[in-house]
């Protein structure tokens, strides 16, 4: 199977969930928009990935709205002190969260004049708190940057579609799976619509390819996926279960 017919099917897949379940972080990309939209769109891509680190969709959605309303820009969180970004932040946990943000404000604005990199090398070796999973988010879905993202849910999906029965968080096989996801961007006919793609495997693995129970019959790219063609009788969540 080539990268882009699974990318068709995913893509197909995807703008129809995308109409079910509105997300005010999510904006159809615009590759006509100027440096400082596009930061602005990164600074928003930014802040609802780090608060869906940990934490689902409709519990982040009331948190980010209040956050952009308080912290409408990178200028306006650099000059935020850490209570406030904590009150902010209060009843979603993981607090390190808040302050990583605040941290990588500061230093967008020291070094890039309240900007964020406009590539993902840039962001991840220069923004803290931002790491390849959130440079490559960031950047794929507000700079429509050719970057894979791996987190939990795309790690779990890839798993399967190749079925690797490997640690899942063993070094060979991370680098397996960045790999994959690469390909997935970059192979012969290249993806055109990268942010769409990532949030496409992030949502796939987290609401079909689920740790148990995996919903493969609703899967859109069943038809390519290892696990499910080689194991439909025995049991596809073995594969790649973290
Ligand atoms: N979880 C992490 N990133 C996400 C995104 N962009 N959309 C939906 N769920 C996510």
């Amino acid at each position: 199977a080539s990268a882009g017919e699974i990318r068709a099917a995913l893509l197909r897949w995807y703008s129809g969930v995308q109409e079910a379940r509105g997300m005010p972080w999510r904006k159809p990309f615009d590759p006509s928009l100027g440096p400082h939209e596009r930061s602005q769109r990164a600074y928003e891509v930014w802040v609802s990935e780090i608060m869906l680190q940990q934490t689902q969709v409709a519990t982040v959605i009331p948190y980010y709205n209040r956050w952009m309303e308080k912290f409408p820009t990178l200028t306006h969180l650099a000059s935020a002190t850490v209570d406030e970004v904590n009150a902010l932040w209060k009843g979603l946990g993981y607090y390190s969260r808040a302050s990583r943000l605040l941290s990588g404000a500061q230093k967008a604005v020291q070094l890039y004049g309240g900007k964020l990199p406009d590539n993902a090398k840039d962001m991840e070796a220069n923004i803290p708190g931002i790491g390849r999973y959130s440079a490559g988010a960031i950047c794929s879905i507000a700079y429509g940057e050719r970057v894979p993202v791996l987190d939990g849910n795309v790690n779990r999906l890839l798993s399967r579609l190749l079925a690797l029965y490997a640690p899942p968080k063993a070094k060979a096989t991370l680098d397996v799976l960045w790999e994959a996801a690469t390909v997935m961007m970059t192979s012969i006919e290249r993806a055109q619509h990268p942010g769409d793609i990532n949030q496409a495997l992030i949502e796939l693995g987290s609401t079909i390819c689920r740790v148990r129970d995996p919903l493969c019959d609703s899967c859109p790219i069943k038809q390519w996926c290892t696990a499910y063609t080689s194991a439909k009788d025995s049991s596809p969540q073995m594969v790649g279960d973290i």
